[in-house]
């Protein structure tokens, strides 16, 4: 499954978000301007700003936020991606070098913070208080989930509760924030907004768990990224939890033999066979199209609109992707 349904739906308005994108990374510091440039033009999925205006037009928004609000989710995204390529120490994204690769962590942790605070300026410039209240609690509970996961690294005892608590705030949550947004723009009913925003949890959840499955079993010139980047860092990610829960004692000890290993090259091959051997990949794609699943049920009470069609398309492709 690709995403051209979804650039068939809504890539006009993701062009005019691009053009908010560049417009809003102008500054007098050019090493800010040359790595905005290296990030905009470094493609990625959209897949935030994408969500924000699809729910804002099936809510029937007829406001100009819209724009610059799905720029600044996306700008939130990037700087978590920025930081986050710091910590997984990642060499490759979206086809091509990172960022902490080519200009260096500091420059990428440094202008992770621009990111954020131009993202923040450009919240209050809507003037809505409803708006801020919704990114800054997101921002805030996606660094929580970042942080979260750090003290999980290496930690083989995490539970399968204690993953889906990660991904629902390092992840989930800015999808559920975008979702939410959308309504917000439209109109300030509530009942609508949560069925939205818990479409956009779910939604956030299944793509996540699918890119913890595309870490083992992807093509690095599909998904743009290097595979076996979590095992490196010992990220306990849901595959690896189902295996070290099921698998016998051969596989726990592949496993656990590469987690202390903190990232041998030689170890990704076994780890990826014990996953498949104890069903630990089918299981985690299983859970993925539960979320997806339960993304499409919470729209069940919204009205019919191509739009909202586009959104159940959209969670079928979290847990069907390749890339
Ligand atoms: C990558 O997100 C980080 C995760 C939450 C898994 P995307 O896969 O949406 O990244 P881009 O923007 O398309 O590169
Ligand atoms: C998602 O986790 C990171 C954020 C939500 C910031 P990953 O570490 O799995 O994302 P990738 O694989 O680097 O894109
Ligand atoms: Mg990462
Ligand atoms: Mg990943």
């Amino acid at each position: 499954m690709t995403l051209a349904f979804l650039h068939a739906a809504i890539g006009d308005d993701l062009k005019r978000v691009d053009a908010v994108l560049r417009g809003s990374l102008d500054s007098d510091v050019a090493l800010i301007r040359r790595i905005a440039d290296y990030i905009v033009g470094g493609g990625g999925k959209r897949l935030r700003p994408a969500l924000l205006l699809l729910v804002a037009r099936a809510c029937g928004d007829a406001g100009g936020h819209r724009y610059p609000l799905a720029a600044v989710v996306e700008m939130i995204h990037t700087a978590t991606l920025l930081h986050d390529d710091v910590v997984d120490e990642s060499s490759q994204r979206r086809g091509r070098a990172t960022a902490n690769a080519t200009f260096g962590n500091a420059a990428s942790v440094l202008v992770g913070d621009f990111l954020y605070s131009r993202a923040f300026q450009m919240m209050v410039g809507t003037g809505r208080m409803r708006v801020l209240e919704i990114l800054s609690e997101a921002t805030n509970v996606i660094a929580e989930g970042e942080v979260l996961q750090l003290m999980h690294a290496g930690d083989a005892t995490l539970t399968e509760d204690g993953y889906v608590e990660v991904i629902r705030r390092k992840t989930a949550k800015l999808f559920e924030a975008s979702a939410r947004l959308g309504a917000v723009l439209a109109d300030p009913d509530r009942v609508r907004e949560d069925a939205y925003a818990s479409y956009g949890m779910h939604l956030g959840s299944a793509f996540q768990i699918m890119d913890d499955v595309l870490d083992y079993t992807g093509e690095a010139g599909e998904i743009g990224k290097n595979l076996g980047d979590d095992l490196a860092e010992g990220k306990m990610t849901l595959p690896l939890i189902r295996a070290l829960a099921v698998g016998g004692d051969a596989e726990r000890t592949v496993i656990r033999h590469a987690i202390d290993g903190g990232g041998r090259l030689e170890d990704f091959a076994p780890v990826r066979a014990a996953l498949e051997r104890t069903g630990a990949i089918a299981y985690a794609r299983e859970r993925a199209a539960d979320e997806a699943r339960r993304a499409r049920d919470a729209l069940a009470g919204v009205d019919a609109h191509p739009d909202v069609a586009t959104l159940l398309q959209l969670a079928t492709f979290a847990a069907d992707r390749t890339y």
